[in-house]
């Protein structure tokens, strides 16, 4: 059987404007424009080898500061429930949360980055290249396309 529980370290850490969750933008047509700072342990420097060519990173984060109850919830998007694995909600079993970021600069072992949505002080898991190939006409979006007709309508 492969492992069920996995231990890991946290590889950085988020240096952002927000100290409390009322202060990142939410709900429809929110943009995450804020400008952070994604601090690397020293240690691990030699795995940003190269990192300056992309323009955009996946963040693969912990949401440290949320309660992880919740199976279903209403996100600020909608007026309906919906399953956590279906949303983008911090409350979920695993507490990880996925942002993809502008790379702005690299300064030793800080990413100066925009499209933060992370508090100050947020645990980062790790860091990849955002890469998709997935064609925009391929993609559907779910309850979110019809949410966002509602309230286009209303
Ligand atoms: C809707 S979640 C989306 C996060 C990520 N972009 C994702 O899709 O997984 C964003 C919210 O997480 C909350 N948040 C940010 N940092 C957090 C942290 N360290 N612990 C718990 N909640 C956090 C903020 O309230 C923010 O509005």
């Amino acid at each position: 059987m492969p492992p069920s529980t996995f231990s890991m370290r946290a590889v950085g850490t988020v240096h952002s404007p927000y100290t409390d969750r009322s202060q990142v933008p939410r709900g429809p047509g929110a943009k995450h424009d804020a400008e952070g700072v994604l601090e690397i342990a020293p240690d691990l420097e030699p795995g940003l080898a190269d990192i300056e060519g992309f323009s955009h990173l996946y963040v693969i984060w912990v949401f440290d500061r949320a309660d992880r109850s919740n199976l279903v919830s209403t996100p600020p998007t909608d007026d309906r429930p919906h399953g956590v694995f279906a949303t983008r909600s911090p409350q979920r079993p695993n507490p990880i949360a996925l942002t993809v970021v502008r790379l702005l600069g690299r300064e030793g072992t800080r990413l100066r980055v925009r499209g933060v949505d992370m508090l100050d002080g947020t645990p980062i898991l790790d860091i990849k290249p955002y890469l998709s190939s997935i064609p925009a006409r391929e993609l559907r979006r779910g309850w979110l396309d019809e949410a966002e007709e509602r309230a286009a309508r209303s």
